[in-house]
């Protein structure tokens, strides 16, 4: 019979190895954002398995005291965090010199796990949840202790397995392979719902990734400004007739929401030059964006706010007015006083309408709070009734001319679910899509998706703001502006970075940019690396992007040949990165739309200035990228195909493409029309 002293002698790597005896519990910092008690459903059977995994980190001398503290923690916050290991210090991403580890690797991520749990950065940092309210770095701080510990140990010939947070081991591969691979979630099909979700992570056996938390490489809230400056912008050249070489100068675009992703909308408007309306009902997210200049001016009444918006548009100043208020008052104003509002659109959290993502009209931020707490079902009731009212308002607006889209927050089929069938394409379900587009389906997609523009990023892992500053310049003169407007956008984008103030915790950067892009990027800063100009790189990319994820409600919302239902496209990404010897590959389930309805995954490579991490960029890259173009061009997809068919010139002898022969639409309709006759 195996016993605990066999188990800790087999081991060089466990907690003991890094406490030799029990630490105390640190200190909650009074003001450090806590995450609310989870969904917390096991039985007494599961009750005893969740203790007894979470205490198989933990060595036996120390059983007797943690596991009522543990019990403790799972009956009060539905987990098992560990708190007890938690560093009592300040995490943050340090300059990578100051980490222990066998390679560079091993310590740069360090570095980006550090980053994402910085007090300043993750949403919820006792619970090591980075954003989007549970996606985590890992499950738990004995994980966290593991996982930097096996960071200092691996070597370039071996690779670290992390399965939803847990580290299963070092296994021996080659300084060709990736140093970590990371699963989050991964669930069986027949399990993958909500329910055995929950059961699952209350058991300690998963989880939840998001899309760069538990993939190590969010960079705080640049990462979205740039997307929503270039939706927004996007929006305007689609739908507003804005020539190419413009932005949205004299344009009102309104919506709501300042809360974690919302909030970057006050700085992407300032950035696209519009002028921008933006309603929130809670006044503390107001205050913090507005101490942080990503809104210049508070309006308390909508007739103020669109008086001041006026008078920007008409001197063409940029600026983002935020509306203390609802939505739906600024938008009954909008429609009985005829304002005219260009772009249009919404952020409340939607994806959970009735937990209280979505404030209802007629009541406070404060009164809808105490309303959910004492009667979530007239609640309910009151959220139904505005969503209904809402949605009326913007039909009215749509039909004087403004365009409306969906910013991925399941807005549309929140309004569904409130009774609207109209909203849906075919009157009846959502099968077929609804009347408003979504912001990737429209706009995103085809413009952006489909010629491989995605959230391309770096950090530079020295800490050093020189460094970024040089691979900002490195960058700009790495883009021909001339080329298409989307590279003229990302161009004034890399241009003003520095000046827009965006880094938050460690020095990064993001910025859109397609394969070939991203590639001759890339090689210029190893390039960069191997002169001594600045210290090493991490490259990698937001998940939400042109291949690296599989969702049909958003990033693969445009493809319509019946396969964005698949996981093909992810799952490939994720194994050719592998293949081609990315450092870090990751691949999830869930992401910001939830567990079971997208597949995700991403990449970190670390520029250490060598020729073997050139041929990696050379390979790596364009496949990250242009496997997701090809799978959109098999989709039909006209920007993806010709982008397709100029790689297929450009790469003639290394790389090669499959593209769709397109039939006569009427050859098919009338085809299929005569056998339904039949
Ligand atoms: N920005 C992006 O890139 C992006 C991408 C995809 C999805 N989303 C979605 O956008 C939504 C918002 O994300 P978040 O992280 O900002 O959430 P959040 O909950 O932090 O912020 C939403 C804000 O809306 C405010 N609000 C709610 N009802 C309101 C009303 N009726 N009028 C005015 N304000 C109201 C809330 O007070 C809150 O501050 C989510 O559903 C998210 O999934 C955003």
């Amino acid at each position: 019979m195996i016993d605990n002293a066999d188990i800790s002698n087999a081991m060089k790597i466990h907690l003991e190895k890094i406490f030799r005896d029990l630490p105390e519990m640190p200190a909650f910092v009074p003001g450090v954002r806590r995450a609310s008690k989870r969904s917390f459903t096991l039985t007494r059977a599961e009750t005893a398995l969740a203790l007894k995994n979470a205490l198989r980190y933990i060595p036996e001398k120390w059983h007797e005291k943690l596991a009522p503290e543990f019990l403790d923690e799972l009956l009060t916050m539905g987990r098992i965090y560990g708190y007890r290991f938690r560093p009592p210090e300040k995490i943050t991403g340090r300059p990578i010199d100051e980490y222990q580890g066998n390679c560079l690797e091993g310590k740069a991520f360090q570095v980006m796990i550090d980053n994402n749990l910085d007090v300043d950065i993750a949403l919820y940092p006792y619970e090591l949840v980075t954003y989007g309210e549970t996606g985590q770095v890992c499950q738990n701080w004995m994980q966290y202790r593991l996982i930097k510990l096996y960071l200092e140990k691996l070597t370039r010939h071996q690779t670290l397995v992390v399965a939803s947070g847990h580290p299963l081991g070092l296994f021996a591969s080659s300084e060709s392979a990736p140093r970590v691979i990371i699963t989050n979630a991964l669930m069986v099909g027949a399990f993958d719902d909500p329910d055995n979700w929950h059961r699952a992570v209350a058991l300690g056996v998963a989880n939840y990734g998001q899309m760069t938390a538990g993939g190590w490489m969010y960079i705080g809230p640049q990462g979205i400004v740039h997307g929503t400056y270039s939706t927004i912008l996007n929006a305007g050249r689609a739908k507003l007739n804005i020539p190419p070489d413009s932005d949205l100068r004299g344009r009102l675009f309104v919506s709501s929401g300042l809360g974690g992703m919302s909030g970057a909308q006050g700085k992407a408007v300032e950035i696209a030059n519009a002028v921008g309306i933006i309603a929130e009902v809670d006044g503390s997210r107001i205050q913090t964006r507005h101490e942080q200049q990503w809104v210049s001016v508070v309006a308390d009444d909508p007739g103020k706010a669109f008086d001041l918006a006026e008078a920007y548009q008409d001197t063409q100043e940029s600026r983002a007015i935020a509306f203390y208020g609802n939505i739906v008052d600024l938008l009954e104003y909008a429609v009985t006083h005829g304002k005219k509002i260009d772009l249009l659109s919404d952020q409340t959290s939607c994806h959970a309408v009735y937990e209280g993502g979505y404030c209802p009209q007629g009541l406070t931020f404060e009164a809808r709070t105490e309303l959910l707490e004492k009667d979530p079902e007239t609640f309910k009731k009151h959220v139904d009734a505005s969503l209904r009212h809402h949605y009326q308002l913007i039909k009215t607006l749509v039909d004087g001319g403004t365009y409306f889209f969906d910013y991925g927050n399941s807005f549309l089929k929140a309004v569904f679910d409130a009774g609207v069938n109209e909203i849906c394409k075919n009157g009846q379900d959502p099968l077929d899509g609804f009347i408003f587009p979504s912001y990737v389906e429209d706009i995103m997609g085809p413009l952006l998706f489909d010629y491989g523009y995605g959230p391309f990023r770096w950090v530079c892992l020295s800490g050093k703001k020189e460094d970024l500053l040089m691979t900002d310049r490195a960058a700009m003169a790495c883009i021909d502006p001339e080329r298409r407007f989307q590279d003229r956008d990302n161009y004034m984008w890399i241009k003003d970075a520095d000046k827009n103030n965006l880094v938050v915790g460690t020095q990064a950067r993001i910025l859109y940019q397609d394969a070939a892009g991203r590639m001759t990027i890339a090689l210029r800063f190893n390039e960069m690396v191997r002169n001594h100009d600045i210290g090493p790189v991490m490259l990698g990319r937001d998940h939400h992007d042109t291949g690296g994820t599989d969702s049909p409600f958003r990033e693969t919302a445009n493809v319509k040949d019946g396969s964005n239902i698949m996981a093909d496209m992810a799952t490939h990404c994720f194994a050719g990165n592998a293949a081609r010897g990315m450092s870090l590959v990751a691949l999830h389930n869930g992401g910001g739309v939830g567990i079971g309805n997208a597949v995700n995954g991403g990449f970190g490579l670390v520029l250490d200035g060598s020729e073997r991490v050139d041929g990696i960029i050379r390979s790596a890259i364009p496949w990250d990228v242009m496997g997701g173009v090809a799978r959109r061009a098999w989709a039909r997809n006209e920007n993806s195909m010709e982008t397709c068919i100029q790689y297929n010139r450009q790469r003639k002898g290394t790389d090669h493409i499959t593209l769709p022969f397109i039939p006569d639409e009427d050859l098919v309709e009338d085809l299929v029309a005569g056998a339904f006759k039949r």
